[in-house]
């Protein structure tokens, strides 16, 4: 039988596509009495569950024959304009017109890289970073290259000597750093995309996770003709629903719509609907300060436990994720960890195949930590350096 990589008939692009360590890893070990840091999955009792279900009853009773058709390539009408009203209220001057809805911002991040992306076009990543954009990359062909974050951001001086056609970027809160790019890195990668021209295109998944509740000015509000952003419902409201959504230049929109036909059709009219149907009848600030203070409180008692076995890490200010410094090699601590029942991911996890680094942090979500007594022993077991080295 033909190896995988020589099998006639497929694309070569699909097999070479890497899977996502990350879902590989948890699959593999996740079960009954495990404590799951490793996802970033957010806190089940966050979900509205009432509300939506009011909304649902609402909507099978009063807008069935809406609600269960087929809708627009581009989306809601009224969803994206409460998209673009709330981006408006951050500082970013965006049109009703200029957001697309998406069945998740993995989904918008695909359609974006299938537009802007073409097979040995330059694409440059945060290194460390999201799994799921170097998918997008590959799956579009790209060659991608390392945006080499640090202790203090971005390391923008690669720009001098490359010119990549697209920079993917999550300025707030980053995955998996958990941390905030400054205003002034912020200014200047703006500046590099309008002079230079390439395409900034900003993750904003966690963009209003902040425990102070600041409403972070997008990056693109400083380059919004090379700008286009990505957000998501998955981690304010409930990743279930798979929404999100693309808010790009007025010139893009037309292959943007067009890629989406090819790939989906549309997003789910359901999901839509129950999506409005809801923010119009529920506090979504009230709903996103109790999900800001709660997670602040579990994020607290992780790194408080973390600094107790020895660990250090920067206190996350938002977000869902503690990075923390192992002193073993973090690859090592993960498998050592994950045989104590403990899952989290190594930094080795976050980096394009090929491009080199440091393997000396582990992601922790802290979105599900529960501070009891077999927490702590799980944690104190997996972690304790004296444990591990
Ligand atoms: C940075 C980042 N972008 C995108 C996604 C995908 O989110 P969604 O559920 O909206 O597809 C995630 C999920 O964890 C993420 O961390």
């Amino acid at each position: 039988m033909d190896a995988p990589s020589t099998r006639a008939g497929l694309a070569p692009r699909a097999i070479a596509l890497p899977a996502s360590p990350i879902r590989a890893l948890l699959n593999a070990r996740s079960g009954e009495g495990t404590l799951d840091l490793g996802g970033g999955h957010p806190e089940p009792r966050l979900f509205p569950a009432e509300a939506l279900s009011q909304a649902a009853a609402r909507l099978f009773h009063d807008e069935r024959a809406i609600a269960l058709q087929y809708g627009s390539t581009e989306g809601l009408h009224p969803l994206r304009a409460w998209i673009a009203d709330r981006l408006r209220r951050r500082g970013f001057d965006v049109l009703t017109e200029q957001i697309l809805i998406t069945q998740g911002s993995q989904h918008a991040l695909s359609t974006v890289t299938q537009v802007l992306g073409s097979p040995n076009q330059l694409a440059l990543l945060e290194q460390p970073g999201y799994p799921g954009a170097l998918q997008a990359l590959a799956l579009a062909e790209c060659n991608v290259d390392a945006l080499p974050v640090n202790d203090e951001g971005w390391d923008l001086t690669v720009l001098a000597h490359s010119t990549p056609n697209l920079v993917y970027v999550i300025p707030h809160y980053q995955n998996p750093t958990g941390r905030c790019a400054t205003h002034s890195q912020k200014q200047a990668l703006a500046a590099c995309a309008s002079q230079q021209g390439f395409f900034v295109v900003e993750d904003d998944v966690y963009g209003e996770l902040g425990f102070d509740g600041n409403n972070h000015r997008p990056l693109i509000a400083d380059c919004p003709e090379r700008g286009i952003l990505l957000g998501s419902f998955s981690k304010t409201l409930c990743p279930g629903l798979r929404l999100g959504y693309i808010a790009a230049p007025l010139e893009l929109l037309p292959p943007l719509v067009k890629t989406l036909q090819a790939t989906a059709l549309q997003p789910g009219t359901f999901a839509q609907h129950l999506a409005m149907e809801l923010l119009t009848h529920f506090d979504y600030d009230a709903h996103l300060q109790r999900l800001r203070q709660f997670y602040q409180q579990r994020a607290q008692a992780l790194s408080s436990r973390c600094r107790e076995l020895g660990l250090s890490l920067t206190s996350p200010e938002g977000g869902l994720f503690l990075w923390v410094t192992t002193p073993a090699a973090a690859s090592v601590t993960a498998q050592h960890a994950a045989e104590q029942g403990l899952l989290s991911v190594p930094e080795s996890a976050f980096r394009a195949p090929g491009l080199h680094g440091p393997d000396r942090h582990l992601r922790l979500a802290f979105s599900r930590y529960k501070d009891n007594a077999e927490s702590r022993r799980k944690l104190s077991h997996a972690l304790d350096a004296r444990n591990v080295l």
